[in-house]
């Protein structure tokens, strides 16, 4: 697979909820970030790849939501592209720190994050057992906690 053929930008179409909703099963969710951050996406020739939404959270701080490859591209390194875009554009709007959480249960997207310079720094107890409808399972884990990684710009 060639990356240089891949482009990301600002979403200017309908939101690829298929790829959005491996980030996050719950719709509702989904629909509140798109409104209030802002959506890019990985391009490949015509295909929409993958996806991220680059949210304020205050004057100094945004936070990656909804980080999502195509299941038939994942491990190919593209997590890690947007991760460095989603860095590049948070310093740009004048972001010190960059934020991302995760679940618990999330062992490979807990690697990947400490990978990409994230550091663990709040534990948000219960958060998928207080905020969504059904339990969710990863390898046999529960998804209770979200893990708020963070990273200084
Ligand atoms: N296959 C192989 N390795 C994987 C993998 C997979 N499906 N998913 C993650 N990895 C690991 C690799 O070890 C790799 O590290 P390395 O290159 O140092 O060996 C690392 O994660 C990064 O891989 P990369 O290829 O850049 O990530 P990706 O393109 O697969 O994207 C996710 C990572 C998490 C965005 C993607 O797997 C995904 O969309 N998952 C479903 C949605 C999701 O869970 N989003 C995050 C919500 S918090």
């Amino acid at each position: 697979m060639n990356k240089d053929q891949i482009t990301i930008k600002l979403l200017d179409s309908p939101p690829p909820y298929e790829l959005l909703l491996l980030a996050d099963p719950s719709t509702k969710l989904v629909n509140e970030y798109l409104s209030k951050g802002e959506t890019y996406i990985a391009l490949m020739a015509e295909e929409t790849i993958g996806v991220y939404v680059l949210l304020q959270r205050d004057d100094k701080t945004r936070e990656i939501k909804n980080i999502a490859v195509a299941e038939k591209y994942q491990g190919n390194g593209i997590g890690k592209m947007l991760l460095d875009h989603a860095t590049s554009e948070a310093k740009e709007k004048g972001a010190h720190t960059l934020c991302i959480g995760t679940a618990n249960s999330s062992t490979s997207q807990i690697n990947l994050y400490q990978k990409k310079g994230f550091v663990l720094s709040e534990i948000k107890e219960n958060f998928f057992i207080d905020n969504y409808t059904e339990p969710i399972f990863e390898n046999g884990t529960q998804a209770a906690h979200l893990l708020m990684f963070s990273k200084k710009l």
